[in-house]
């Protein structure tokens, strides 16, 4: 039987609540289908954590979480009673280390769930996020601290090689669906950063010709999400471009907490990590109305990346079960609480 390491890091506020429900799930698809075992781990890494012992995540996780097979991730973040660059940290510095680069984002319409955009067209896009370097790197300084004349230097690192490879990547994901690719740009006002994208999508675009492939400003990207979200297949941008046009993404077609994300280290040197696209959400945290989908999806997600394509499968189509039933998260208008919803996805993944 194959077997499988993963590493649980639930982190903080309701990253805690939907992983324990999306276990719940594993273990059911892994009984129903009985040919593959997950062993699991689960680190307390998070701000309760930090305020306990001083530092969020010991100097050493990256070496601990590399023995796994794949990392299942909540989210980070508590700001009422910790910085949040100090509490995010440990997520942008595991992509990093781990050359996590692409940031695999698909954003679907489920049939029995409204967008609040007025087309019926269906919406179905893939946002290919860099992940390891542009505008997420550390680097830069703080001068003359806490006086008048301070000042904030924060650089961009975008190297030809990280652009190069995000962007090949994104074509042979665009192979794969509707062979259509949208590079968001901004080169309009970046002339050195956004320009090295614009030339690197010019030389590497001509090997696939088969992909009708483009760049848009990153303004007028947002504004056609809205406008016209099913003109779109890949769209592949920068880290800070691909992180907020994927909260867009998520809102168009129905809620944030639908959408999972792949933090993928293509070359299997190292372990890959799956994530809801959502934060921690203070707003709505204890109520037991955090949608668990966008993080039973990432699972799915998983799974899939693990070669274990029909247990992913069997989560997607209960998922969509639950969707065209209305048994949902009030996120998306229905009446179920988080553990509920879950509880229905387990009777459907248990009945087959
Ligand atoms: P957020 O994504 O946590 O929440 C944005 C809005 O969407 C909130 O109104 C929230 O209630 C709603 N929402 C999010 N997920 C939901 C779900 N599953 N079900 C129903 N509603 C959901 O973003 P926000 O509020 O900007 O950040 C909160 C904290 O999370 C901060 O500390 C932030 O730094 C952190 N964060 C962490 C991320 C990560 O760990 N990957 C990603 C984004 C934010
Ligand atoms: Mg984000």
């Amino acid at each position: 039987m194959k077997s499988f390491k993963i590493a649980l890091y639930p982190g903080d506020g309701i990253g805690v609540e939907v992983l324990a429900e999306a276990v719940r799930v594993l273990e059911a698809v892994q009984t129903r289908m009985g040919d593959f075992a997950l062993e699991m781990t689960s680190f307390p890494w998070s701000v309760d954590h930090y305020l306990e012992h001083g530092h969020i995540v010991p100097d050493d996780y990256c070496e601990q979480l590399e023995a796994f097979d794949a990392i299942l991730l909540g989210a980070l973040g508590d700001p009422a009673r910790l910085i949040d660059h100090v509490a995010i940290r440990p997520l942008l510095d595991l992509r990093q280390r781990f050359d996590q680069y692409a940031g695999i984002r698909p954003a679907r319409r489920f049939a029995g769930v409204d967008s609040p955009l007025k087309t019926e067209k269906p919406i179905d896009l893939l946002v290919v996020r860099e992940n390891s370097e542009g505008e997420y790197v550390l680097c830069g300084g703080m001068l003359k601290p806490n006086t008048p004349e301070q000042v904030a230097v924060q650089t961009s690192i975008h190297t030809r090689r990280g652009i190069e490879r995000i962007l090949r990547f994104g074509f042979e994901q665009a192979r794969r669906r509707q062979k259509r690719l949208t590079m968001v740009t901004k080169s309009n006002a970046l002339k050195y950063g956004m320009t090295l994208w614009d030339d690197v999508l010019e030389q590497v675009q001509d090997e696939y010709s088969d992909v009708e492939a483009g760049k848009m400003h990153v303004d007028a990207a947002a504004m056609n999400l809205v406008r016209r979200p099913f003109d779109f297949d890949v769209i592949v941008a920068s880290n800070l471009f691909g992180d907020i046009l994927s909260d867009l993404a998520g809102a168009i077609v129905g809620s944030l907490g639908l959408l999972p994300s792949a933090n993928i280290n293509p070359e299997r040197k190292y372990p890959s990590m799956f994530e809801p696209v959502h934060g921690s959400a203070p707003d709505i945290i204890g109520k037991g109305i955090a949608n668990p989908s966008g993080m039973i999806l990432s699972a799915a997600m998983m799974l899939r990346w693990l070669g274990l394509e029909e247990a992913a499968g069997v989560i997607d189509a209960g998922l969509a079960e639950l969707f065209v039933r209305g048994d949902v998260t009030p996120d998306l208008g229905g009446k179920e609480t988080t553990k509920s919803m879950t509880d229905k996805l387990l009777a459907i993944v248990k009945s087959g």
